[in-house]
């Protein structure tokens, strides 16, 4: 367990400041909150919100869901949803919303209380039952993910998700081990199977991060719902972005790039940028924490924030 009696302060909100600037929020704003977590965005949004405004919160993870509906269940400018982001068009339509959000925010990845809570199965430094769903009730844990995968796909994913040098070593000492039951046990194959080359990091590190990210499906998960965020928005409307990680960063990056040059056309054809239909404009450049964010809170050091305005 977190140790922590209030939850809600185990998670600090990365690029707060930062985030609320970018939504250009106004009172009767109709945000969505796509990552709930422990809602530190969303109280910060919330500030800033009159009578008029609301905000539609998601999140996969039920306990964060919970969280969200002791804090919020009296504040009725506050909908709960426990829902895949993915599933962002179907929910907007239900409420007839869909093009008419203001303000759209996504904080990718696992949230402080996912990681620190050992029962979650999330981390290499807390022994727990080796699951990292975020939705404990949705597909395979880890570990039963780790039973059904060859060693080939294994070394695949660990490359591809976790960019991880030693896959090949790593998935072979996983897959003799047989079933692995812990993220203790887990952690000690690794770390068995492979040098700690990189400095501060635990050889588990990259191996964690790939099976999280394949169990939880998080890349495709993110390439269903960017299209859907564009849509989603009213014409000025503003798309903010937090990534955590490069494979994250990259869709997020060639999305914005392609909403912002519109329809591919022929290089030949005589069309204008008003015929390409672009349907983002790009706000600035990408945005990372400086040094006094990143020195209060180490999670920040790799975030990445991109925003983006409705354009038609
Ligand atoms: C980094 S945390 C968000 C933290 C939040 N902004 C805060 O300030 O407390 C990411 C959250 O997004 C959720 N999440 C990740 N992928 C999701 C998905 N595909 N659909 C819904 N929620 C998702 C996770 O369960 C986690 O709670």
């Amino acid at each position: 367990m977190t140790g922590l009696s209030d939850d809600r302060v185990a998670h600090v909100p990365v690029l707060k400041d930062e985030v609320l600037a970018a939504l250009n929020l106004h009172d009767d704003s109709l945000v969505v909150d796509a990552t709930y977590g422990r809602g530190g965005h969303t109280r910060a949004i919330m500030s800033r919100l009159g009578n008029g405004g609301r905000i539609l919160v998601i999140d996969r993870d039920p306990t964060a869901i919970n969280q969200a509906r002791q804090e919020w269940s009296e504040d009725a400018r506050v909908e709960i949803v426990h829902a895949q982001f993915s599933e962002l068009s179907k929910l907007l339509e239900q409420r007839h919303v869909n093009g008419r959000v203001t303000g759209m925010l996504f904080d990718f990845g696992v949230s402080s209380p996912q990681l620190d809570d050992s029962e979650r199965g999330f981390s290499f430094s807390h022994d727990g039952p080796l699951d990292m769903r975020m939705n404990p009730d949705q597909g395979l844990s880890a570990a039963e993910w780790l039973e059904q995968i060859s060693e080939a796909e294994l070394t695949n994913v660990l490359r591809k998700f976790g960019e991880e040098r030693f896959a090949r070593r790593i998935a072979r000492a996983i897959k003799q081990h047989g079933a692995v039951a812990s993220t203790g046990e887990l952690a000690r194959l690794i770390s068995q199977a492979a040098p700690a080359t990189e400095k501060g990091k635990h050889p588990a590190t990259r191996t964690f991060q790939a099976i999280r990210i394949a169990v939880n499906e998080e890349l495709d998960q993110i390439k269903l719902v960017l299209p859907q965020a564009s849509k989603a928005l009213a014409t000025g409307g503003r798309l903010v972005i937090i990534s955590f990680h490069s494979l994250e960063d990259r869709l997020v990056k060639r999305f914005l790039r392609d909403q912002s040059k519109g329809d591919p056309f022929p290089p030949d054809l005589p069309v204008t940028h008003d015929m390409l239909k672009p349907q983002l404009k790009l706000i600035g450049k990408a945005i990372r924490a400086g040094a006094e964010e990143i020195e209060k809170n180490r999670r920040a050091r790799s975030a990445v924030l991109r925003v983006a305005e409705k354009i038609s």
